[in-house]
């Protein structure tokens, strides 16, 4: 029995099939077209799961849209025609690209996949999060929070899941939204909304929560474990560009410049940005009241969050919890959600945010609709698309490149250990690509984590990013305890770099390279059951170094999406700084393209 899930139209469109129930194939369409979060109906991600199941459309038992179109344009219209005529750019824009395609998605589905339309069928944005996360723990019994920006009314669920059965308890509707209010301060700070929001979490512990009683001004906590904002400080609700308005602006200040250098004093002024400037003292200063901001928004946001999360246990009285939408997204939070509300276990599925919906909705659809048993856990993230070795030489012959391979995966790792240790920035190309946004070993760029200096190497020669990002750490998953707090290394969203933790004090100086400004770490476990090629790489590092972690981020350049296919590999490799690439068995050294 299969069934298609599917998502698009908003954020990152994505496609996901079951086979009774089992996962088979997961992934975001921008993988496949190059568009970074590509929300285009996503007609190659589709392609690609009907391929991995060996399937045509036809053979589809059922397909599950992530989001109800209607009743999203009822919301669209209400809140539209409450703030007319202010609001009327909005309406008509909404109108155009809903009566072109948002609303005909049954009609589209059905015929790119030539299948009876009454096989198609809706979820609600929320319980498709909810689904995503709740249907992929391995829990029987869990609360259920969902947080995002908006999807038809609701921007938070607060549910239950027990077994098959997913109800949700409470929700909070448009125009009260966390994701939107975090969004405000991501535009507010000079980047760009649903892009920029991790840059937000990065600067925040370089300042102080110095504005966090203005923060607290415009949303304020219920005792239901609700929360309102106060409207008159947004204008997202009536404009499809400005997320604040002037009275935000009185209240927080005037917003850094888009995009602009940051730095500050601790960050200190990278070479990359080129030579130092003369002013570097008065633009750090600057900075630093724009770090300050990011700090207590952040600060802000996880006690929302606590708050949230602790009102569920206290409701629910279960020890479980499964988090998702794009604010779960949001690492820090789900650390101190972890310590401070009362659960036990935290359960968070790697791709979070709206992309995660495509399989969440094919869960719900296959257990809470059709009612069939879970048989299904996702201990692991690599559901995408693959190349054979074979392919992968085939194409570098294509190309002339010269390269050698290793039957033998020892003498390979002890390779790229050899380079990793020499100081060199390896590409690392392997298996199916990760579901969700990050890299998890599959397509990762990797150095070595001891050297201090690598942080600014990567940045500099690979990915020319902000310095105040930090770089995550792979580490062996029986040895994670030794380096990070124990509490985090052992839970569940560890596996997909979706929980921060402390570094342990004695081994910062260990691994500069991947500790933050405030000695704490997304960290990877990394499991030689689920990804054995990677463990292998990590216990020779260790062998070599004593070290059983390695600098760890996605494969891509700077706007583009993360490599898929050989071609997008070489290609990358050879516009960075990178030394040398691993792909599949064999090995490609920068000085022989
Ligand atoms: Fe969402």
């Amino acid at each position: 029995m299969y069934t298609l899930g599917v998502s698009c139209f908003f954020h990152d469109a994505a496609a996901a099939i079951l086979n009774d129930g089992q996962l088979i194939a997961a992934a975001e369409e921008e993988r496949f077209t190059r568009r970074k979060h590509d929300y285009n109906f996503p007609e190659e991600a589709i392609d690609f799961c009907l391929r991995r199941a060996q399937i045509t459309g036809q053979e589809l038992d059922s397909v599950v849209f992530f989001e109800k179109p209607f009743l999203k344009l009822e919301r669209i219209l209400t809140t539209t025609a409450a703030s007319y005529p202010s609001s009327s750019v909005v309406f008509q824009k909404a109108m155009t690209t809903w009566l072109k395609d948002k609303l005909w998605i049954k009609g589209k589905l059905a015929n790119y996949l030539k299948l009876d339309p009454k096989k198609v069928i809706f979820c609600e944005h929320h319980i498709s999060h909810a689904a995503s996360s709740f249907f992929c723990s391995p829990f029987e019994d869990a609360a259920i929070l969902t947080v995002d920006g908006v999807g038809e009314w609701a921007t938070a669920t607060f549910g239950e899941g027990h077994g098959t059965d997913l109800k949700l308890l409470g929700e909070i509707r448009f125009p009260h939204s966390l994701g939107l209010l975090y969004s405000a301060f991501t535009a507010l700070l000079g980047f760009e909304v649903n892009e920029g929001e991790y840059k937000v979490m990065g600067m925040a512990p370089f300042g102080r929560p110095e504005y966090k009683d203005k923060v607290e001004k415009l949303i304020r906590l219920g005792s239901d474990g609700s929360f309102h904002l106060d409207m008159k400080y947004f204008s997202f609700d009536r404009s499809s560009t400005d997320t604040y308005n002037e009275k935000f602006v009185e209240l927080m200040g005037p917003p850094r410049a888009p995009e602009s250098p940051f730095f500050t004093e601790e960050s200190g002024y990278p070479s990359y940005f080129g030579p130092k400037p003369a002013d570097f003292r008065k633009q750090a200063d600057n900075n630093q009241h724009y770090a300050n901001i990011a700090s207590s928004i952040q600060s802000v946001t996880e006690d929302v969050l606590v708050h949230m999360s602790r009102h569920l246990q206290q409701r629910t009285g279960l020890k479980r919890l499964c988090l998702a939408g794009g604010v779960a997204l949001n690492s820090v939070a789900n650390g101190r959600i972890l310590r401070e509300a009362g659960f036990d276990e935290i359960f968070v599925q790697p791709a979070a945010g709206d992309g995660g919906g495509a399989l969440g909705a094919a869960l719900w659809a296959h257990h809470v609709v059709a009612g069939r048993p879970r048989k299904f856990q996702m201990d692991h993230a690599y559901w995408g698309d693959e190349h054979s070795n074979g392919s992968i030489v085939d194409y570098l012959n294509s190309q002339s490149v010269k390269h050698e391979s290793f039957d033998n995966e020892d003498t390979l790792c002890r390779k790229a250990v050899a380079a990793l240790e020499g100081g060199s920035v390896v590409g690392w190309m392997q298996g199916r690509f990760e579901w969700g946004p990050r890299a998890l070993g599959n397509r990762s760029i990797l150095a070595d984590p001891r050297r201090a200096e690598m942080k600014e190497i990567v940045n500099t020669k690979i990915k020319f990013r902000e310095p105040f990002r930090p770089f995550a750490p792979s580490v062996l998953i029986d040895k994670a305890s030794d380096f990070f707090d124990a509490r985090i290394a052992k839970q569940l969203p560890a596996r997909f770099m979706a929980m921060v933790a402390d570094v342990r004090p004695e081994a910062k100086s260990k691994i500069p390279a991947v500790t933050h400004v405030d000695g704490t770490a997304r960290l990877q476990t990394v499991l030689p059951e689920t990804n054995p090629l990677y463990a292998r790489l990590l216990s020779e590092f260790e062998r070599a170094t004593g070290v059983p972690i390695l600098l760890n981020t996605s494969f891509n350049l700077r706007g583009e999406p993360i490599v898929n296919t050989p071609a997008e590999t070489l290609s990358s490799f050879a516009r960075s700084g990178m030394d040398m690439v691993v792909m599949g068995n064999t090995i490609v050294q920068k000085e022989n393209l």
